[in-house]
């Protein structure tokens, strides 16, 4: 197990970002200006996930849910919808013409014993504008104001845009690695002591 952590995002998250409420529907900013609602997903909200998924890319869905996913079953998108610990948050466009507004991202966050488990899932044409950085950011808050002592994330170790996205959060994390899948713990309570704090060994966050 290795400790690992660096990154640009402080506490108060990225510029734009309101923190609430988890429930409260936020306004978010994205840095090239564009706007959009963050909320707390429900049962009505299947369609729109569904489309959300059918409009991801399968490399996209591939590396939110580790292979198998050239569609996802609506009973599966159901329960990740209101899990039964935990919450999931949807980004939708807030200017639209169409009469629901599209989902362009849902973070997941569900409880397991003491430890939450954190995902994403942001829409291919939607990447790589501060989105994901700022549902990630929500969701640790969140799991740390809700008891959690520890945030789990599970992601492929080929996936840099994720593995970027982590370390902007700027928090220590524990790495493990089962073959190609990295599993990376962040303490959420007491204040870690980074004993070999960089990244881990045969471990790159490659840049772009
Ligand atoms: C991983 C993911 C959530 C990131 O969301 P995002 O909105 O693109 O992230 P941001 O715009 O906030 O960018 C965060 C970091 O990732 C980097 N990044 C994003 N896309 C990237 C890409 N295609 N290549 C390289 N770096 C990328 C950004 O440059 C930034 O890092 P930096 O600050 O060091 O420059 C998104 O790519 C995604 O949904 N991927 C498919 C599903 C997935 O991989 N889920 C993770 C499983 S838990």
């Amino acid at each position: 197990m290795t400790w690992w952590g660096t990154g640009t995002i402080g506490d108060e998250g990225p510029a734009g970002w309101t923190v609430r409420g988890i429930a409260d529907p936020v306004a978010l900013r994205l840095p090239d200006g564009a706007e959009l609602d963050v909320r707390t997903a429900t049962a009505d909200d299947l369609r729109g996930v569904d489309e959300l998924h059918e409009q991801c890319s399968m490399r996209s869905r591939n590396r939110r849910y580790h292979g198998g996913a050239s569609r996802i079953a609506p009973a599966r998108l159901r329960r990740l919808l209101e899990p039964a610990r935990g919450v999931t948050l949807l980004a939708t466009v807030t200017c639209s013409r169409q009469s629901a507004r599209p989902v362009v991202a849902m973070a997941n966050l569900l409880g397991e014993g003491d430890t939450a488990e954190a995902a994403l899932l942001v829409r291919d044409d939607w990447q790589r504008r501060g989105l994901g950085s700022a549902l990630l950011h929500r969701l640790v808050r969140h799991a740390g104001q809700t008891g959690y002592v520890a945030l789990a994330l599970h992601v492929q170790a080929e996936n840099t845009p994720m593995l970027r996205t982590i370390r902007r959060l700027d928090r220590p994390s524990m790495v493990d690695r089962d073959g190609s899948l990295l599993t990376l713990t962040m303490p959420l309570t007491a204040a870690v002591s980074p004993v070999g704090a960089g990244r881990p060994e045969g471990f790159s966050v490659a840049a772009s």
